[in-house]
């Protein structure tokens, strides 16, 4: 059968998949670029698609014999779902397979804004260092500080267990509480008032979109750091630039954007910010074990086998 593939894969998942069925791969990795793959083939059974593919209720219209939409990410909200459940195509995810190295670049951003790492590796390039210097370049400890954790699936607690060996206090919210050894749930706005640290680790969804706003960034303690591998639309970007800009915040370290791959002026020049190109996932591992996740999702469906990883 026919297979559109929104992007090369790291690993040998692809490889497997094309052993099975035709694998024909996208120029681009948009949504034209889908659209134009699905023009070309409208036979497609299935679709290997990136959350840089908005898939919509126009693109799945354009292939009839479509079964199964495998997004490489855990995240799908670059998918209608609604539009996938009214045409019977199923969705499926790659979950579980990222949480470390997600946890990991949350841990890295902290601990990078916290201690001005990249600050200070700019300051020793730019041939500014003399000597040492009992105040050069204070930051602030991360041990015994509060981490508050929006959300508190797989990533939040896996970021919960890393803060356990700094000595954290952890806070989180959550729509349900969890049985845990030392994380405490509190409501949003005590989590913002109260955390040193506030890392976001939830869905995109109609709720939780521009949820931090200038009114959440405003309850935060003028020192704090706010980190975001989740969703870039989770927050307000211009309210968290003007936050940062006005020392009204402590600093940002920011995986994901609102238009990415744009990122605003006033974001880049705002001090004590640490900005990543969505590589929350990207490790070599995580990454190929994403690929090998998305294509089982596309081969069990189209073998007529329930999928492990179902979301719609
Ligand atoms: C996801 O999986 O949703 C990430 O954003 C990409 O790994």
């Amino acid at each position: 059968m026919k297979v559109l593939v929104a992007s090369p894969l790291p690993g040998d998942a692809l490889h497997q998949l094309a052993q099975h069925h035709d694998v024909v791969m996208l120029s681009e990795a948009t949504h034209d670029g889908a659209l134009a793959a699905a023009r070309a083939h409208p036979d497609a059974s299935a679709f290997l698609s990136l959350l840089t593919v908005r898939v919509d209720g126009a693109l799945l219209a354009e292939m009839p014999s479509l079964q199964v939409v495998s997004n490489f990410a855990v995240g799908v909200d670059n998918i209608d779902l609604d539009a996938a459940r009214a045409r019977n195509v199923c969705v499926c995810n790659t979950p579980d397979v990222l949480t470390d190295a997600t946890a990991d670049l949350a841990f890295s951003l902290m601990l990078a804004c916290a201690r001005r790492v990249v600050e200070a590796d700019g300051f020793l390039r730019a041939g500014r260092w003399r000597s040492f210097s009992p105040s050069l370049l204070l930051g602030r400890d991360v041990a015994r500080a509060t981490l508050g954790i929006v959300g508190f699936g797989r990533i939040g607690r896996a970021l919960a267990a890393r803060a356990s060996g700094f000595s954290m206090r952890v806070l989180y919210t959550a729509t349900r509480e969890h049985a845990h050894p030392f994380a405490t749930r509190v409501s949003l706005q005590e989590l913002l008032s109260e955390s040193d640290y506030v890392s976001l680790h939830c869905p995109l969804t109609p709720e939780t979109r521009g949820m931090i706003d200038a009114a959440a960034l405003a309850r935060m303690k003028p020192t704090a750091v706010l980190i975001n591998t989740a969703r870039g639309a989770i927050v307000d970007e211009d309210a968290l630039a003007d936050a940062l800009h006005r020392s009204a915040l402590g600093g940002a370290g920011i995986d994901v954007f609102r238009d990415e791959p744009r990122v605003s002026e006033r974001l880049l020049s705002a001090p004590n910010t640490v900005l990543t190109p969505h590589i929350g996932s990207a490790s070599l591992q995580s990454r190929a074990a994403m690929a090998a996740r998305a294509v089982e999702g596309i081969l069990d469906v189209l073998a007529g086998r329930a999928p492990r990883f179902r979301v719609a």
